[in-house]
């Protein structure tokens, strides 16, 4: 276990969740994406409702950026709720609506804002209902419309200049099949259309494509931005932003990784930063130490580190597993795929993708049909930094 107090931080500055002081994100602690940001806020400024498409890659940075949108425009005497509003499998429309007005009560309780009490007013009866459990169930979705309607009303009569929601990880919604998912498009159409609310609906590129399957909902598309990896110079920032954040002001401070391994890692994991982070992560905490804790992860630490770590866990896995691993790491692949161009049975194939997936090793990137499309995950890449000597060699060159 390394000892953080050791490098003169509070905790661990790699996890790969938003830097949280006293509760809060500070501001501070983002970076980049200055053009994004400013597409959006023109958009939120200028219209009186809009209906935005954030889109990228896992782990880019895509729930972040909408935090950060959200929180810049509370200044600008915007409303919006605490956290963000997470889309979940399955939901109707009337779920959704249901789902955001209880984030819209629970934030004005939390938050102590007491001009908008009539706001709470308004959606208690809802509050009350999924507080028992019973959630959109005794609504109609009529009935529902109606109280956002009239809290978007009166968050506007109270002087502030809109609503902002933020519907997180569209990909879950749509990962049970796009047919119900453009049900609940067209039916939120109506949604869309009401002033006051600004919606940002972040998922990945074939989630936010839908909107656009729709010929009706595709005309009321306000935005479509797309959420590209971090550069270096940004990643670097971010990483010292973390440090500054978790500094132990009474203790020396000493950094964790050299700027070397970052640039290393900013390159292995093409500028993903939640992959990057979690490579330091891995790295730090795994590295061997003498008596001196405090020591910085330099490149070869680091791949030497992380080459042994996933080397571990591959340890159990026979050969075949194996195989299909080195598989799915050159190219993305079904199980039909990996069956015929490795000569296993499919039921075998699935036990195998089964295990990798237990592992952690690939995830599951979409399924078309019954088709399901698998990819490696981040840590399949450490395969591939070599180590110098003996079983690992002719590993890496297995990998290469
Ligand atoms: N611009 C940024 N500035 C500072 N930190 C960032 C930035 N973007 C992302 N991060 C950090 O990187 C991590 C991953 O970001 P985030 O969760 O936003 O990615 P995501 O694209 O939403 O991932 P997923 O696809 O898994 O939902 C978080 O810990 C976050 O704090
Ligand atoms: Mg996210």
């Amino acid at each position: 276990m390394v000892s953080w107090e050791e490098y003169g931080l509070e905790k661990n500055p790699f996890e790969a969740i938003p830097v949280e002081k006293n509760g809060v994100v500070p501001l501070e602690t983002f970076e980049g994406r200055t053009k994004e940001r400013q597409v959006l806020k023109q958009i939120i400024e200028t219209k009186c409702r809009s209906l935005n498409l954030v889109f990228g890659d896992p782990g880019v940075g895509k729930t972040s950026f909408g935090n950060y949108v959200r929180q810049k425009m509370l200044k600008d005497n915007y409303f919006t709720t605490l956290k963000e509003v997470d889309c979940q499998p399955n939901q109707s429309t009337s779920e959704f609506i249901v789902d955001i007005l209880y984030h819209i009560y629970s934030t004005i309780e939390r938050t102590e804002q007491t001009n908008l009490e009539k706001v709470k007013k308004i959606i208690q009866p809802i509050y009350d209902s999924c507080i028992n459990n019973n959630g959109a169930a005794k609504f109609s979705y009529a009935y529902l419309e109606d109280i956002l309607r009239k809290v978007g009303g009166e968050i506007k009569k109270s002087g502030l200049n809109g609503i902002i929601i933020h519907a997180n990880n569209l990909e879950n919604f749509v990962q049970e099949g796009d047919v119900k998912f453009k049900k609940f498009l067209s039916a939120a159409r109506d949604l869309f259309l009401m002033d006051g609310y600004h919606y940002i609906f972040i998922g990945n590129k074939e989630a936010t494509d839908c909107f656009y399957s729709d010929s009706k909902v595709k005309t009321v598309v306000s935005s479509a931005t797309k959420i590209d990896e971090l550069t270096l110079s940004e990643v670097k920032a971010i990483v010292r932003k973390r440090y500054k954040a978790y500094q132990i002001e009474t203790l020396k401070q000493t950094d964790p990784v050299s700027d070397d391994t970052i640039t290393m890692l900013h390159e292995a994991h093409e500028g993903n930063i939640r992959e990057v982070l979690s490579a330091l992560d891995i790295a730090v905490q795994n590295a061997e130490r003498g008596v001196k804790q405090d020591i910085t992860i330099t490149p070869d630490i680091a791949r030497k580190t992380l080459r042994n770590y996933v080397e571990k866990e591959i340890t159990p896995f026979s050969p075949k597993t194996l195989e299909v691993l080195q598989y799915i790491i050159k190219k993305k692949a079904t199980n039909s795929e990996i069956s015929e161009a490795l000569n296993i049975i499919p039921q075998n194939t699935s036990s195998y993708l089964k295990e990798l997936k237990n592992k952690d090793f690939i995830a599951l990137e979409k399924k078309e049909k019954t088709k399901k499309i698998y990819i490696a995950k981040f840590k399949a890449i450490w395969l591939k930094f070599s180590i110098d000597g003996g079983v690992q060699q002719s590993l890496s060159e297995y990998y290469a």
